[in-house]
């Protein structure tokens, strides 16, 4: 059964300034029937899917809830919260690959982390009647009016929508919104430019350039737009395309049974791959994100939380609370490459020491001019990424890893570069408010879970039946001012749940993993989404693993992110 996604253009990672036309319910498809199929005046196709709460019951209780009575001072203190949760910028002469606050986890599970995400939910963010922030008289909606009318636009289980879209246009069959992303079956990919002007040295393999996201004037040509958002989510979405097409020839040349008709043979390349993601998502990142034994544990025992009762929805705890855990981990600056970054093995001149976050957005759509861009409205060879500074567990390199999961944010996350520039307003001064919060991520993932009644950590701890922080733990080497803030606005008693599950990855899990209850909510809502689709590697009759999946050059299946790269071509 062919599997069905929509294409999301018009959003971004965080997106505020986008308005939505209001659509029409069309019929449902036999194949769709999970889906509420939705069409717009143009008669663009999209889905809905469910979001709803993991614990019902503690949505649905007060006392299981932030204070509600004085909104306006909430949410005053979670501006403030907000605020203390970003770690101070670098003074002059310090060097921002600096090895504090450090994980073991290697930076490609950042990017990753955020790849699932757009591939798992949607929608939490946008600007609308339902869920905007910036509203002067911000209170907490009622749960049952959040669960009717804010909706998923992704399908919530991992099967790389974000990816496929609704996949490519077949001979004799009607046009898919996708299909100028393909060519025949095969993803475009884009050529890095070599124009004149841009500096530094070639990447290994030097000959290949089929490293950029497909563009036509600048904006990206795939499945969900904020996969462009920055260039290392943009890179490894260009790493997934090209393992589709790898596999597109693995099947002909391995499996020429699958490849008797086109549509036949795509559908077998995009199952490989799909398959293979969905392994590597529970047997490589979700056990490396995990604390270790959950994720095994939800596999195989079951879950004890996630049973959704209808269609399954997308928790509402996990898309703006605990899943959110990856915006701690986001470094301020990369090793990139040889070019931004240290040198290559041979020992060239790097244009810059290290990559600053704020010039990865420099390349997408939206991207602004600087200096290392050249002419190029796609991206330039130079900054093609080098992935074996990126997923190496044993580098000993310190800033080869993402920061700790743990309540202190980057700096530029503080001011993100990329959001709140669209904001019109008549009046300057309600802007720069609207402006501040935008911009500032811890803020609007607090401001977001307040809006949106998600319930405190120590409710949930209760419901999963752990012992909850205490308020030792939940202050435990933060700032004066962090530590005020809680004590004084009641949040050591209530706190948000994003915070709580970060707080419990930093003094649980030292900041190398999340905690149990985080790990608790990742692995039952991402392994549940697995288990209720019927599509998924877990429901493949007599089982599936890599080992009936495709093979690298050196005859070894894939069983790493690197691995899963190197397949479609690319070093890592
Ligand atoms: C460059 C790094 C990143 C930036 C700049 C970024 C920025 C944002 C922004 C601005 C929002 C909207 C917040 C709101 O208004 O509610 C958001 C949402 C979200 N982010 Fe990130 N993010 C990044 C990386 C990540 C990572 C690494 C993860 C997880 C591992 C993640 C998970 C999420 C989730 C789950 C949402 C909600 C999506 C939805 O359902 O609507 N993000 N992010």
């Amino acid at each position: 059964m062919r599997k069905f996604g929509q294409v999301l253009t018009d959003i971004k990672h965080g997106g505020h300034a986008v308005e939505e036309t209001a659509p029409a319910a069309v019929a449902l498809s036999a194949e769709r029937e999970s889906l509420t199929l939705l069409a717009d005046a143009a008669g663009e196709v999209t889905f809905e899917t469910p979001f709803d709460y993991l614990f019902a019951d503690l949505a649905n209780d007060p006392a299981s809830h932030l204070p509600a009575d004085d909104p306006a001072a909430v949410v005053a203190a979670l501006k403030a919260l907000g605020d203390a949760m970003v770690e101070e910028p670098l003074a002059a002469g310090e060097d921002p690959l600096q090895p504090a606050g450090n994980s073991t986890i290697p930076p490609v599970y950042t990017y990753w982390g955020q790849f699932l995400d757009h591939d798992l939910t949607a929608n939490t963010d946008r600007n609308s009647e339902i869920s905007d922030i910036t509203k002067p008289d911000l209170a907490p909606l009622d749960p049952s009016f959040v669960v009717e009318n804010l909706k998923n636009l992704r399908q919530p289980t991992v099967n790389l929508d974000s990816v496929y879209g609704d996949g490519p246009t077949f001979a004799g069959q009607p046009p898919t919104q996708a299909g100028s992303f393909y060519s025949g079956i095969k993803f475009k990919i884009g050529t890095a430019s070599t124009n004149a002007g841009i500096g530094g040295v070639r990447i290994p393999p030097v000959d290949d350039l089929k490293r950029d996201l497909p563009r036509v004037n600048k904006i990206a040509q795939i499945a969900d737009a904020r996969n462009d958002e920055n260039l290392i989510i943009a890179q490894l979405h260009t790493a997934f395309l090209r393992f589709h097409n790898a596999a597109v020839d693995w099947v002909r040349d391995y499996e020429p049974e699958h490849a008797t008709n086109p549509v036949q043979h795509f559908e077998r390349a995009q199952q490989l791959t799909r398959w293979q993601h969905q392994w590597l998502v529970i047997n490589d990142f979700l056990d490396t994100m995990a604390l270790p034994g959950i994720a095994d544990e939800v596999l195989y025992r079951g879950a004890e939380h996630y049973y959704p009762m209808g269609d399954p929805f997308m928790p509402l705890e996990f898309s703006v609370a605990a899943y959110r855990f990856g915006h701690t981990m986001v470094r301020a600056a990369y090793d990139h490459n040889r070019n931004f970054g240290r040198p290559g093995p041979e020992g060239n001149t790097p244009l810059l020491p290290n990559s600053p976050f704020n010039l990865l957005f420099a390349f997408t759509g939206n991207g602004f001019p600087n200096p290392f861009l050249g002419q190029a409205d796609v991206l330039p060879f130079n900054w093609i990424i080098e992935w074996d500074r990126f997923v190496d567990k044993g580098s000993s390199v310190p800033d080869h890893f993402a920061r700790k999961i743990d309540t202190q944010l980057a700096p530029p996350l503080k001011d993100l570069v990329n959001e709140g520039n669209l904001v019109e307003e008549a009046d300057p001064d309600k802007k720069v408010d609207i402006v501040a919060i935008l911009k500032g991520l811890a803020r609007r993932n607090l401001l977001r879970g307040y809006l949106l009644s998600i319930p405190t950590g120590q409710s949930v701890a209760e419901a999963m039946g752990i012992a909850p922080l205490t308020p030792e733990e939940l202050t435990q080497g933060g700032s004066d001012t962090l530590k005020q803030v809680l004590t004084d606005n009641g949040f050591l008693e209530r706190t948000p749940l994003w915070y709580y599950v970060l707080k419990e990855a930093e003094v649980r899990a030292n900041g190398n993993s999340l905690g149990e209850l985080g790990s608790r909510i990742v692995c039952e809502t991402i392994i549940g989404q697995l288990r209720y689709d019927q599509t998924s590697y877990l429901n493949v009759p007599g089982g599936w693993d890599p080992g009936k999946g495709v093979r690298l050059p050196d005859g070894k299946p894939v069983v790493t992110i690197g691995g899963f790269i190197r397949f479609g071509g690319i070093p890592a």
